[in-house]
């Protein structure tokens, strides 16, 4: 356990933790290997699909948020049940992202071309018939919805109150995600929506129910439990304004992820939400056609009118309001110390 006298124990025990998710999640896909082999070798390009995402350098936010909570929260190190649920979770954000992918038209996911792309490819250079693109789609959608059963899987033997957490985590995934596509189609500024799809199409299944489903297979306290929820939210929203920033001032070749793919896609983030409704500047320069406007031109206009570091600004007050909640809360001094360092790593990252 953390203790006064080894501040880094803290994190060691979270490393040993995400190290067993790590090997849930090799076992897993190389058993499903082996048996979709045997019962048809084409077929294992799906279970492919979804390791190539898996293994190709994610920064495991979600499980470390699990497994933060459960420890945090005084639960056992050496029980399994933790490593289950964590694993759960990165199975289902490689569902939302092989799904993402689709629906914002991305060819890039960590420094790779993303699955719809590649399958679509592949297409292309068989000679296949019919559309590449609709071929590769497919491909992408039915390799998310594989990882969906095996998140579901991983989280079937956890018990029902940490259940009934997946099963809102998961609606609540949806809901975001289909809010955000529809803001982008109707294209009016509204901060305070931006701020409720940021949480819900990624701050909620990222930070505040990873951190709730650690705190609840522990056993925490009612007042942990608050506590972490309090920290989650705002963590969440600040970690979302972040991928916001990376997006329209990041570097590709830190994300690898395309830059600006949100101007293309036309999506009403909170940062676009405050400029169009606040700044002439760039609501004349964009006009209703965010996806034809000169992204350099924006990124400047963006840049100058301080629209940025209003952003900013938000992402600062979220991760203060984060780490009263963690001091205040009734954990140990280490654990609250290396939260407060998870909120920093996850608002102020460059990937
Ligand atoms: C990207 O999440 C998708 C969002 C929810 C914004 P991460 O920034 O956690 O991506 P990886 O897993 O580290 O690649
Ligand atoms: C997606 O948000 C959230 C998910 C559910 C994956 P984004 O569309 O902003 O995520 P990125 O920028 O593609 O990673
Ligand atoms: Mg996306
Ligand atoms: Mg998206
Ligand atoms: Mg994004």
């Amino acid at each position: 356990m953390a203790t006064a006298d080894d501040p880094t124990a803290a994190r060691a025990e979270l490393g040993r933790l995400l190290g067993g998710v790590q090997g849930r999640l090799e076992d897993l896909l190389a058993a499903e290997r082996r048996e979709w082999h045997a019962a048809n070798p084409d077929s294992v390009a799906l279970v492919d699909a979804i390791a190539e995402v898996v293994f190709s350098g994610g920064k495991r936010l979600r499980p470390a948020f699990c497994a933060a909570g459960y420890l945090a929260a005084g639960g056992d190190p050496a029980a399994p049940e933790v490593v289950d649920v964590a694993a759960a979770l990165e199975a289902l954000h490689t569902f939302a992202l092989l799904h993402d992918d689709v629906m914002d038209a991305s060819e890039l996911r960590r420094n790779k071309p993303t699955a719809h792309v590649a399958h679509a490819e592949l297409h292309r250079r068989e000679g296949w018939r019919g559309e590449p693109r609709r071929y590769g789609e497919g491909v992408a959608v039915l390799a998310g919805d594989l990882a969906l059963t095996y998140a579901n899987r991983l989280a079937a033997g956890a018990p029902p109150r940490v259940r009934g957490v997946w099963g809102e985590l998961c609606t609540e995934l949806m809901a975001g995600q289909y809010l955000d596509i529809r803001a982008a189609a109707r294209f009016s500024p509204d901060p305070e929506l931006a701020r409720h799809i940021a949480l819900f199409k990624s701050g909620r299944y990222t930070i505040s129910r990873p951190l709730s489903l650690g705190g609840l297979l522990a056993g925490g306290s009612e007042g942990t439990l608050a506590a972490f929820e309090e920290y989650g939210l705002a963590v969440g929203e600040a970690f979302q304004f972040r991928d916001d920033l990376l997006d329209a001032f990041g570097d590709t070749d830190a994300t690898g992820k395309p830059s600006q793919l949100d101007f293309r896609q036309h999506k009403m983030t909170l940062l676009m939400s405050f400029a169009l409704r606040d700044e002439p500047a760039v609501s004349d320069l964009v006009g209703d056609d965010l996806a034809g406007t000169d992204p350099d031109e924006l990124y400047a206009t963006l840049v100058a009118t301080g629209i940025r570091d209003r952003v900013e600004a938000v992402i600062e007050e979220r991760v203060k309001v984060a780490c009263e909640a963690v001091r205040a809360a009734d954990i140990s001094p280490e654990w609250a110390a290396e939260l407060s360092t998870m909120a920093h790593q996850a608002a102020y990252r460059d990937h």
